[in-house]
């Protein structure tokens, strides 16, 4: 437990909710989750595999419908997996990742991650006994290809990237999926490619996936699930595509520990899958609205700086001007306005003057949110 740091962001949330106690108004911009209902449709379909009596343990690869789903999903997009050998379904990506750290990294060895990362990397890696490496991207957080060359060494077993990236909105093109593939296979180490905002991508631009670069999955396990692109953060399903050897070993893991996902969530992705997609458009379309929103109301903030973010729901400006760490100017700004950001260094220690805002939000408490922001800001100068 002495690895497992304390989370950075847990002193914002009581702050946030003291102040909600004593009757203030919050503006919550740290939460990472969809503030849409799941689709009506992923609803009927759990309620009838309830009522279906689908409430016992499924297989702990999956339903092999659900594996199904989710090969037919990628064949969608020209990448072709064998869905009943290549894919686990687990409760939650969280999930499929950390069976996949624990069943491919060694105590003692080096994992990097593309800064800035998302927290749970960094903690996931320290409970299997490895050491996270963070490696500095650009200044618009591009792939710094000399930086992740020089950070590479003979301990380094794996290397984390996750595009759309959790907290830039970051997006990795194919030809860097191609050129870390290249050093992964000349340095024998192996990528777990996080894509679980794969639908959430702005400016008509399309996720490129790792299953496209490396299609044998010889280097690479992919995970991606149900959380961010169906709103279904709390029925706890995702799932990883990898080699049949790594698939196996997470399925040992699974086996003798959460069995499997929840039978009846699991007949919910299926139909989330199979089912009307119209409703993901809408709420793509809904957070590419609200990004343009945020991003432009940053921006005309003197002293704030903001890389447009290409997908995900997050931004990730920079408040150096301000020349305050990231944790003073958080509870400041939540003190004074009830915004709730999540302080930057919780990504990265580069990142100590920068705040996280998530747009998962409605436009109106962006805009107010915002609006106290920027009327707050000048009387930190
Ligand atoms: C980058 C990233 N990966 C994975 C997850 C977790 O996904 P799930 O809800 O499927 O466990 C999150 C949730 O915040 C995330 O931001």
């Amino acid at each position: 437990m002495e690895r497992i740091p304390e989370s950075g962001t847990l002193k914002m949330y009581e702050l946030a909710s003291r102040l909600e106690a004593e009757g203030k108004t919050v503006y919550h911009f740290e939460v990472g989750q969809p503030d849409f209902p799941t689709p009506p449709n992923i609803v009927e379909a759990a309620i009838q595999a309830l009522k279906d009596g689908e409430t016992r343990y499924t297989s702990s690869r999956g339903i092999p419908t659900l594996l199904d789903a989710i090969q037919d999903h990628y064949s969608k997009r020209g990448i072709e997996i064998n869905g009943q050998s290549d894919v686990i379904v687990t409760p939650g990506a969280k999930m499929a990742l950390f069976q996949g750290v624990l069943s491919t990294i060694d105590a003692g060895d080096d994992v990097l991650l593309l800064a800035p990362a998302w927290p749970t990397y960094r903690v996931m890696i320290r409970i299997s006994g490895a050491k996270p490496r963070d490696v500095p991207t650009q200044p618009g957080y591009e792939l710094d290809e000399e930086a992740l060359k020089a950070h590479i060494s003979k301990s380094v077993s794996a290397l984390v990237i996750n595009s759309p990236n959790n907290p830039s909105g970051g997006l990795l093109a194919k030809e860097q999926m191609k050129l870390i593939l290249d050093l992964a296979m000349d340095h024998d180490f192996v990528i777990f490619s996080d894509e679980i905002y794969e639908s959430l991508v702005y400016d008509g631009l399309k996720q490129a996936s790792m299953l496209e670069v490396d299609p044998s999955m010889e280097r690479t396990l992919v995970v991606s699930g149900f959380s961010k692109s169906y709103s279904m953060t709390g029925w706890r399903l995702g799932y990883a595509v990898g080699n049949q050897e790594t698939i196996g070993n997470m399925v040992r893991i699974q086996q003798n520990t959460t069995s499997c996902a929840s039978s009846f969530v699991q007949h919910a992705g299926v139909e989330a899958l199979t089912g009307d997609q119209s409703r993901v458009e809408a709420m793509r379309a809904a957070f590419e609205s609200r990004r343009n929103r945020i991003v432009q109301l940053l921006e005309e903030m003197e002293g704030v700086h903001c890389v447009n973010p290409r997908g995900a729901f997050y931004a990730f400006p920079d408040f150096s001007s301000f020349g305050l760490s990231c944790g003073t100017l958080a509870e400041l700004i939540l003190k004074k306005t009830g915004v709730t950001t999540v302080p930057g260094d919780a990504f990265g220690k580069a990142y100590n003057r920068h705040l996280r805002f998530s747009y998962a939000t409605s436009l109106q408490v962006i805009e107010e949110g915002l609006g106290l922001l920027s009327e707050y800001l000048p009387s930190l100068r």
